[in-house]
């Protein structure tokens, strides 16, 4: 089957076409026929974040210009399914991408099924993309992590999952934003974090300083990040001499600390065999290379589709449709897993 897919939750437009075949039962398989994207991140960088009003704004702009391309490049527009992201995410963006899916669904594609998508479980779905994918690795420990959620999964099958921890405040992107901006870095921070702690620093010890992993030992698989964002803040108003690339590091190695520790030890606690990364922070090579290095089959797909596409969406409407799922075609934008 042929999926088109559309994807408006946050600040990305997107549109994609997956080809897809086979089932739960004897294996599937897919190909990307196309993949667009309309960052924008040029527009709410003056902001320091997403301003949800101009986001959808952009959205309504960016998507019949994405439409456009993809006629254009005659790619095969016969879909026999039109995913939309339903939620989570921000609410008029996500009427934006619903309400263009209806135009052009009813314009274009009325033989097609018109469905909605569930963007967590585009994240979650990600690591079918990664080069070593293989669906015998259950149960899997998931960690999903982006700009809106933290959560810990235990994923029996492709099908079936427990949350097993959330953030309780902030999501692990959103500080990465947060603390970004505290550096005067531009937004979205993870990336500037990331490239500012891996700076080289001569005469500067390399571990100066640290920030306290916040809810390390908490004995449960949640987390929270609103009090080392707090924490960064005091920091830099007691020592505004202080060294960036340094804060940046420490920051981020009390963000990963308790990421990791709870990884391991759910691996441990539920047998699992492997471990899976997603959602736009999973795009940091050392957050990858710390999980990787806990020794068992570590799945992330490449970078480009860590952060927001709607190859995912497609990938997750396509897994939905095959194990029989459904999601309402109205903007939810609380939507969970
Ligand atoms: O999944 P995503 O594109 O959007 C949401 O669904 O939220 O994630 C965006 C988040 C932003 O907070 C961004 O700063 C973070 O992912 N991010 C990173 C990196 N690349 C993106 N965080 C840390 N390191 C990175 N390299
Ligand atoms: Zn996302």
């Amino acid at each position: 089957m042929r999926i088109l897919a559309i994807e408006t939750s946050c600040d990305e437009t997107g549109i994609a076409i997956l080809n897809f075949q086979g089932s739960l039962e004897e294996g599937f398989s897919f190909s990307i026929e196309a993949n667009l994207l309309a960052s924008q991140i040029e527009t709410h960088r003056p902001y320091g974040g997403v301003v949800p009003g101009l986001a959808r704004r952009e959205h309504e702009r960016n998507l019949p210009m994405l439409f456009r391309e993809l006629e254009a490049k005659s790619f095969k527009l016969e879909p026999d399914i039109v995913a939309v992201t339903v939620g989570p995410g921000l609410s008029p963006c996500l009427w934006g991408g619903i309400t263009f899916a209806e135009e052009i669904h009813g314009k274009h594609f009325s033989k097609a099924k018109l469905v909605g998508a569930n963007h967590l479980e585009g994240h979650l779905y990600s690591f079918l993309l990664a080069e070593n994918a293989d669906v015998s690795v259950f149960p899997a420990i998931h960690l999903l992590v982006s700009g809106g959620h933290t959560m810990l999964i235990l994923m029996r099958s492709l099908v079936d999952w427990d949350v097993l921890g959330e953030t309780r405040d902030d999501a692990v992107g959103e500080a990465f934003d947060k603390v970004a901006r505290l550096l005067e870095l531009p937004y979205p921070g993870g990336p500037e974090i990331e490239k500012l702690a891996g700076k080289r620093m001569i005469g500067i010890r390399r571990k100066s300083f640290e920030f306290p992993a916040p809810m390390l030992h908490s004995g449960d698989y949640n987390f929270s990040y609103s009090g080392l964002k707090t924490a960064v803040l005091y920091y830099l108003r007691n020592n505004p001499r202080a060294k960036k690339p340094a804060v940046a590091r420490a920051f981020q190695e009390a963000a990963f600390a308790p990421l990791v520790a709870k990884v391991k030890r759910a691996t441990e606690e539920y047998g699992a065999k492997s471990i899976m990364l997603s959602g736009g922070v999973a795009a940091n090579r050392v957050l990858q290379e710390k999980l990787r290095v806990l020794g068992h089959p570590f799945f992330v797909a490449p970078l480009k589709y860590n952060t927001d596409n709607a190859v995912i969406i497609a990938l997750a409407a396509s897994v939905n449709q095959i194990s029989g799922k459904e999601y309402r075609l109205e903007a939810q934008p609380n939507l969970s897993l």
